[in-house]
């Protein structure tokens, strides 16, 4: 702390030098706010993410199978609460956060609210959209918030195992027969363009980025990480013999990296805004889950308050 700056500039200069943010420094509410609202984001979006994989669960095709999904969907929750436990040390409470995903106003990743029609999706969901998650969440471990950047690191770990069950499905099936082949490249097909959306609106057209860049809680631009994600994906895709549905992705010896089509940034839009194919269907899921998991929760603070009875009582004949 040096007492020549401001506040805001001491927390700029710590920023600057690569310094952890910890819950009880000073921040500007600015900070806190965009925080709360990205943590918790990222946190709705592992919950809800779990939905369109669950389906699966009962319908894998071996045991194998069935406990990778498993596991990878488990995984997920402990991924949300990480992530609801970092945003709380910014003092906004888990059931507002809860709240605000109920009522509509916070928002997941869009990419959850597309159907998942077969098996082969379970394949293209772990390779193209942890796939995705991965080059996000990399970044993220270098973020200025220290809750945020240690729970990173450990999500990292669980998301290369993700992807790697998921290319591991595709690859199985793109060995397989006709069918398996055809069932790999319609499901990569339908999921490759949600999956680019993902990294969100170019960095022109996204509004907070500048700010975030300069708080150190992006490290890379949407553009840069989307950029990161084609051209790791490409060479994959030529291991398990399939087409990107995008005629105009090309290497382009210049720039060493690979040119890619128009995004189609109205069906990004219409998503976010609640008309994706499964919005009402995962929101209301959510909720029912909620709520069916009251009576837990209930009982969980009933028995707190027994504990704490009892621990006063011990205290007190000791
Ligand atoms: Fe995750
Ligand atoms: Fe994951």
């Amino acid at each position: 702390m040096d007492s020549r700056y401001s506040l805001e500039e001491n927390f700029q200069n710590r920023i600057d030098n690569e310094d952890k943010i910890e819950p009880r420094d000073w921040m500007p509410e600015a900070y806190r706010k965009t925080l709360v609202r990205q943590i918790s984001q990222h946190a709705h979006s592992e919950i809800v993410g779990m939905l369109p994989e669950g389906n699966w669960i009962s319908r894998a095709p071996s045991l194998k199978r069935k406990l990778a999904l498993l596991a990878k969907i488990q995984d997920e929750a402990g991924h949300g609460l990480y992530l609801y436990s970092a945003a709380e040390t910014l003092g906004t409470p888990r059931s507002e956060m809860i709240d605000a995903l109920h009522s509509g106003k916070a928002k997941y990743s869009s990419i959850f609210n597309y159907p998942t029609l077969n098996w082969a999706d379970m394949g293209a969901i772990g390779w193209l959209v942890d796939g995705a998650a991965i080059v996000n969440q990399v970044a993220l471990t270098r973020t200025s918030y220290g809750p945020y950047s240690r729970a990173m690191v450990r999500i990292c770990k669980e998301e290369s195992f993700h992807q790697r069950q998921g290319f591991d499905i595709l690859y199985t099936m793109s060995q397989g027969t006709e069918a398996q082949k055809n069932m790999v490249q319609d499901a990569v097909n339908r999921w490759w363009w949600p999956s680019l959306m993902m990294f969100g609106p170019s960095d022109t057209d996204s509004p907070n980025s500048a700010q975030s860049m300069k708080w150190k809680i992006k490290r890379l631009s949407n553009d840069e990480l989307r950029q990161k994600f084609i051209d790791m994906t490409v060479p994959q895709a030529a291991v398990l013999g399939i087409t990107l549905p995008d005629p105009e992705l090309k290497f382009n010896k210049e720039t060493q990296h690979y040119d890619h089509g128009e995004i189609n940034w109205d069906e990004f839009y219409q998503v976010i805004a609640g008309n994706g194919p499964c919005n009402i269907e995962r929101l209301a899921a959510r909720i029912k889950a909620h709520e069916d998991g009251q009576w837990v929760r209930e009982a969980a603070v009933a028995y707190a308050k027994k504990q704490n009875v009892k621990n006063q009582e011990t205290k007190s004949i000791a």
